[in-house]
């Protein structure tokens, strides 16, 4: 039995026993808690290490990042493209047949000059000429069709010692040819001239295209362009904007639709209306007009042919007439055929022209209450709005 004495002196006894304890406790705590703070200590140096090495990793992934971004148009190029690569693919599927870089510039075709004379009447300005080659002897063929262009690679080499570089030219034949036996090409070019310090300055390609002789080979590449193709249909619209050289394009489809016997041979019933709008500088310079009046009079209700001859015809404003302000004097009945769907607009010529065409096509689409650079994407996703400049 305890008594309460030995109680006492028991509790009293176990005091240094549980001080001890309490002392160990805190001494172990304080010392874990200094390793804490140290081991929390030494670890922060190396979150700073952390960061400068965040900074290196951004500037080691600054490539990495411009690397999306460089590739963000990749990317994004399809994503752009896919309604692009959408509609080509209905194109390439539509024109699959189309032929492409029969010849390239490695291997060009050495085609022979045929005739080369002038198409400027007597009081014109400059020098332009249509052109014709030989394809007969081309293996593999050297086919195209309406609205492609076709390289030429001018002889001699340039300032550094090498060939030519290719130049584009529209083929202006139809793919039957001029004499209809379909192993001929034709151009139509302008010789490049300016003046500059004084001295006139030579276009290589156009002035060589321009002097070359029947009998002459030329190296041809080819043929290109799916851009200024024809529609199938033959009750379509074609509307044609062109100034100078800009109508070769256009006078192998008024060919294809108009000349007999080339309707023969292509059996393509045109039946729609064709409007082609002509700039040139003067009366002079007009090319090819006596087909075209002959087409005008043998097809009066599928034919107009509308011009803007600048320096002998004014605007409304006093300036040179252009055919910009042509199509804003038809503005009404040229966008009565432009909201049919069977109607296609080709643009070909002078790139300067673009601007002027599209303020133009603006006010026109205003008088029927249209919004132009709404409209003009939607022709051209439909494949109805076609421009080759240059
Ligand atoms: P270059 O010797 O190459 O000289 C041209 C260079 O001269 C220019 O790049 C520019 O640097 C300079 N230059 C030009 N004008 C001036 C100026 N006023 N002042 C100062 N420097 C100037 N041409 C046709 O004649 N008919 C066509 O059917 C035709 N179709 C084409 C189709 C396409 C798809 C393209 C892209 C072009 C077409 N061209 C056409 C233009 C043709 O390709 C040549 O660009 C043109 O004949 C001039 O070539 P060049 O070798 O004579 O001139
Ligand atoms: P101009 O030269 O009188 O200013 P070519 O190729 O035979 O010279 O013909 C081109 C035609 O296009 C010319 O009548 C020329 O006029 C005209 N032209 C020049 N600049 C423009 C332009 N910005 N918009 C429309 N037509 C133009």
């Amino acid at each position: 039995m305890y008594s309460q004495a030995k109680v006492i002196a028991g509790g009293l006894a176990h005091i240094p026993v549980v001080i001890a304890v309490f002392y160990f406790i805190l001494t172990t705590f304080n010392k874990r808690a200094l390793k804490f703070v140290e081991e929390a200590k030494t670890k922060k140096p190396e979150a700073k290490a952390v960061e400068p090495k965040k900074v290196t990793v951004s500037k080691t992934e600054a490539p990495k990042k411009e690397a999306p971004k460089t590739e963000a148009p990749k990317t994004e190029a399809p994503k752009t493209e896919a309604p692009k690569t959408e509609a080509p693919k209905v194109v390439k599927k539509k024109h699959a047949d189309v032929p492409v870089n029969i010849y390239r510039p490695k291997t060009p075709y050495e085609g022979t000059v045929i005739e080369n004379y002038s198409l400027l009447k007597e009081g014109a300005i400059g020098r332009v000429n249509h052109i014709t080659f030989d394809l007969k002897d081309s293996d593999p063929f050297l086919n195209y069709v309406e609205g492609q262009s076709i390289g030429i690679m001018p002889a001699g080499e340039d300032a550094n010692g090498k060939p030519h570089k290719l130049r584009l030219y529209s083929i202006a034949s139809t793919r039957h040819g001029d004499d209809f036996n379909g192993n001929t090409v034709s151009l139509c070019v302008r010789q490049l001239q300016y003046e500059k310090d004084g001295e006139t300055i030579n276009g290589v390609c156009s002035t060589y295209l321009c002097d070359i002789k029947p009998g002459d080979k030329v190296k041809i590449t080819g043929p290109v362009g799916k851009e200024m193709l024809l529609p199938d249909e033959e009750d379509a619209n074609i509307v044609m904007l062109a100034t100078g050289t800009g109508i070769a394009p256009m006078r192998a489809y008024l060919r294809r639709m108009f000349e007999p016997t080339e309707k023969e041979k292509n059996k393509w019933n045109f039946k729609g209306k064709a409007w082609l709008f002509m700039g040139a500088p003067k009366s002079a310079n007009l090319l090819y007009e006596e087909d075209l009046q002959r087409y005008l009079t043998d097809n009066p209700d599928n034919f107009k042919y509308t011009k803007a001859i600048s320096r002998e015809q004014q605007n409304t404003k006093g300036g040179r007439m252009y055919i910009q302000d042509r199509v804003l004097e038809s503005a009404n009945e040229l966008f009565n055929m432009i909201e049919d769907e069977k109607t296609h607009i080709y643009l070909c010529g002078l790139k300067g022209m673009e601007p002027g065409i599209d303020e133009a096509m603006t006010k026109a689409a205003e008088e029927k209450g249209l919004n132009w650079s709404e409209l003009r994407p939607q022709l051209k996703k439909a494949g109805r709005w076609h421009v080759e400049t240059y």
